[in-house]
């Protein structure tokens, strides 16, 4: 079967990490594809020395490569709302499908971009939006499909979650850490967003419209970040017992679905309060299943290709026919097991 074409607009940090994992897990990757994924063509106005793309075609404008016929899936690795979404609208009116990792726009214009790809008939898949490599937006629209979900609660900014933590451990200055947290790659482009808790609400916007079904309604959310807070609060609330963390909480009340993002007090013995660093967690409870725990990296390179990747290998299955690539587990590796096992 033919490969499936990839076009990345945006080499940075996660378009960088994306191209790597394609290119390190080729073989693995298409296996559970069901077919290869070959990246066709790289939108970026700079190269990133953390990324050798060899001979791959490289273009200056994104543009381009909505507009190339050979590419199946649009990679939306940009940030910000505007020109992505006008990349995205583009895309999806020329046939493609897209993959992208951009909370901010999908908390925004998600309403409109998902009107437009059910039009088409194409997908749009954003698992890497909602806290890095933890694939908690599949966990909930799949894995929880069953259950009325009553409420969700988690850590989902790495960047904040690293200050804290920083502040805490090391007693380092606010200034200092995220100073830190961007030369990492883990902050935003406007680091605001992640210390206002605007990524975070980002973020809870999306998991409340698939936990509860509703529209995303980013304005709705309670945003307050972790900007006014000192060491010596981390520290005053370490000396009574508790940890602050910056929690995003979507919960059902008899008013309707709440959303809120702020720092909140939490028992030093609570597993959530012992997430530390980059690390995101999330809970969510349903009536059927109780309260579950996603944890892993929030961000940085490579986590948050996991997801990009995995969205690739979503969207390569739909496309194929073949009935057996739609049971992953037959794609199995010969000769893979050890001759001899403990
Ligand atoms: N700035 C974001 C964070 C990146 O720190 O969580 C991942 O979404």
């Amino acid at each position: 079967m033919k490969p499936v074409k990839v076009g990345i607009c945006g080499l940075g940090n996660v378009g960088g990490g994306t191209f790597n994992v394609l290119k390190r897990n080729a073989e693995e990757i298409a296996r559970r594809a069901g077919r290869g994924i070959e990246v066709a063509q790289i939108a970026t106005r700079r190269p990133n020395p953390k990324c050798d793309t060899g001979s791959t075609p490289i273009c200056a404008d994104v543009f381009e490569v909505v507009e190339n016929p050979e590419i199946d899936i649009v990679v939306e690795l940009i940030g910000g709302y505007t020109v992505a979404r006008d990349l995205v609208l583009k895309a999806i009116a020329n046939g493609k499908h897209v993959v992208t990792a951009n909370k901010a726009l999908i908390a925004v214009h998600g309403n409109e971009i998902f009107a437009r790809a059910r039009e088409q008939g194409v997908i749009v898949a954003f698992e890497a939006s909602v806290a890095g490599g933890i694939p908690v937006i599949k966990a909930i629209r799949e894995g929880l499909a069953a259950n009325q979900i009553n409420w969700l609660a988690g850590i989902i900014n790495g960047t904040g979650n690293f200050i804290l933590t920083e502040m805490r451990e090391k007693g380092r200055t606010f200034e200092d850490v995220l100073k830190e947290a961007q030369a990492l790659g883990y902050a935003e482009a406007d680091p605001t967003f992640d210390v206002e808790g605007i990524d975070a609400a980002h973020k809870l916007t999306i998991l409340a419209s698939i936990a509860f079904g509703i529209p995303l309604q980013f304005d709705k959310a309670y945003t307050e970040g972790i900007s006014r807070l000192a060491t010596a609060d981390v520290n005053y609330a370490e000396a009574l017992g508790y940890r602050i963390k910056h929690l995003g909480v979507a919960r059902r009340t008899a008013a309707g679905i709440e959303l809120r993002v702020h720092p909140t007090l939490i028992p030093a013995d609570r597993l959530i309060a012992n997430v530390n660093g980059v690390m995101n967690a999330v809970m969510v409870n349903g009536d059927a299943v109780g309260s579950t725990l996603y944890y892993g990296a929030g961000a940085g390179m490579e986590p948050t290709a996991s997801a990009v990747v995995a969205d690739l290998v979503d969207v390569a299955r739909a496309l194929t026919t073949d009935p057996n690539n739609r049971v992953p587990h037959l794609a199995f590796q010969p000769d893979a097991l050890s001759d001899h096992p403990i």
